[in-house]
């Protein structure tokens, strides 16, 4: 049996509370922190830059996955890595010399990812898959939390899946409704925003996911 984890993305978080509902999660035994990082170019919303995710770094255990949906993240990724970051995802759309941002991150020790616009061709990662720890794949457009999950979207993750030997994400839209579409698809991660966030009960929302789990 594989390991399956819930890594719960802190968009929807209360950050005015931003330390206990890290603690929270973490309390609750999900695996990482999945922290989207928008510019408002790549799209169309501006959330958090290397100072918050340092603040984060100090009050969680937790393994930081920083999902860059900046362009030329290249010019930032040393300082998310420096504030702690563990995992560093850029968008493969975001780079000119994508196998170069690759090369940096993991120069740096951090684990390397890339990401997709749900419109990008998955044929676009093929080059790179040797260079990957992890493929994360968006199942919603990116830019915001709460939209609807896009199912058409497992059709790359079972492209993906015999060809590729790390972790495969899929961020956007994930529900207890739609977890198993997901993993029959051949997924390892699972980005949770509203699903996890957005309920009072953040223990009891994590612990359906791991009922979910157990099928595959
Ligand atoms: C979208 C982000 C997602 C999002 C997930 O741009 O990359 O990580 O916050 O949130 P939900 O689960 O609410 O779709
Ligand atoms: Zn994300």
């Amino acid at each position: 049996m594989k390991k399956i984890m819930i890594a719960p993305s802190l968009l929807s978080a209360d950050f005015n509370r931003l330390a206990e509902e890290i603690r929270d999660v973490e309390k609750a035994g999900c695996d990482a922190l999945h922290i989207d990082v928008m510019d408002g170019h790549f799209v169309p919303n501006l959330t958090i830059g290397p100072l918050v995710v340092s603040a984060i770094r100090k009050v969680t255990k937790l393994p930081l996955d920083v999902h860059l949906m900046i362009d030329m993240p290249s010019r930032f990724m040393a300082e998310f890595r420096k504030a702690g970051a563990d995992w560093i995802t850029v968008h493969v759309e975001a780079e000119k010399d994508v196998r170069g941002v690759l090369q940096m991150i993991k120069a740096s020790g951090a684990k390397v990812g890339i990401s997709l616009r749900p419109k990008t061709a998955v044929e676009m990662l093929f080059p790179y898959l040797q260079d990957l720890d992890l493929i994360l794949v968006m199942s919603v457009e990116p830019g915001f939390g709460g939209q609807s999950f896009m199912p058409e979207m497992m059709a790359k993750v079972k492209m993906l899946r015999p060809k590729f030997p790390g972790l495969i994400s899929v961020d956007g839209g994930i529900g207890v409704g739609n977890a198993s579409q997901a993993l029959e698809a051949g997924a390892d991660i699972l980005v949770a925003g509203s699903a996890v966030f957005g309920k009072a009960d953040r223990a009891k929302a994590i612990r359906e996911f791991r009922e979910i789990f157990k099928k595959f």
